[in-house]
């Protein structure tokens, strides 16, 4: 059953075929480097705090919109990661410097990031 799905998605994603090859780690950190919310106002937020982490490799931070290193994280549930963000997270620190978030602002940072924003 799982099998079959698996290789039905296999074949789909195949079909789209060399045009979307797995990105690079050059590509994925080139692309976080380059991301931001939508909103001026997040990206403002966002580029005063989150960015200087999670849009640099070597930070130890997942990556934004670096699927493979959000997936994991996501399935934790959105109010873990708040909570993490709020409180800290080995090297993720309290509030991720953004000393004027709220929570909302957080939770929208946080979608955005790991590439569920609407
Ligand atoms: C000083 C660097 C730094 C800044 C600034 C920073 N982060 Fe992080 N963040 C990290 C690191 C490092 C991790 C990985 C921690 C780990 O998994 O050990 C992390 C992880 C996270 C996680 C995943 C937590 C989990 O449970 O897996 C979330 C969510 C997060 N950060 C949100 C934010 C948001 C939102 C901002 C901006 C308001 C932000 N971070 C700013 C360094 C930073």
């Amino acid at each position: 059953m799982r099998a079959g799905f698996v290789l039905v998605l296999a074949l789909a994603l195949g079909a789209c075929g060399p045009k979307s090859p797995a990105l690079t780690p050059e590509q994925i950190a080139a692309r976080a480097a380059a991301a931001a919310p939508a909103d001026a106002r997040l990206a403002g937020l966002y580029a005063g705090a989150c960015r200087n982490c999670h849009g640099q490799p070597g930070a130890g931070a997942p990556l934004a919109l670096d699927q493979a290193a959000w997936d994991g994280r996501w399935a934790k549930g959105e109010q873990t990661l708040l909570d993490h963000t709020i409180s800290g997270f080995n090297g993720m620190p309290a509030g991720g410097q953004c000393f004027s978030c709220s929570a909302d602002d957080y939770r929208a940072l946080i979608r955005f990031m790991a590439g569920r924003e609407e």
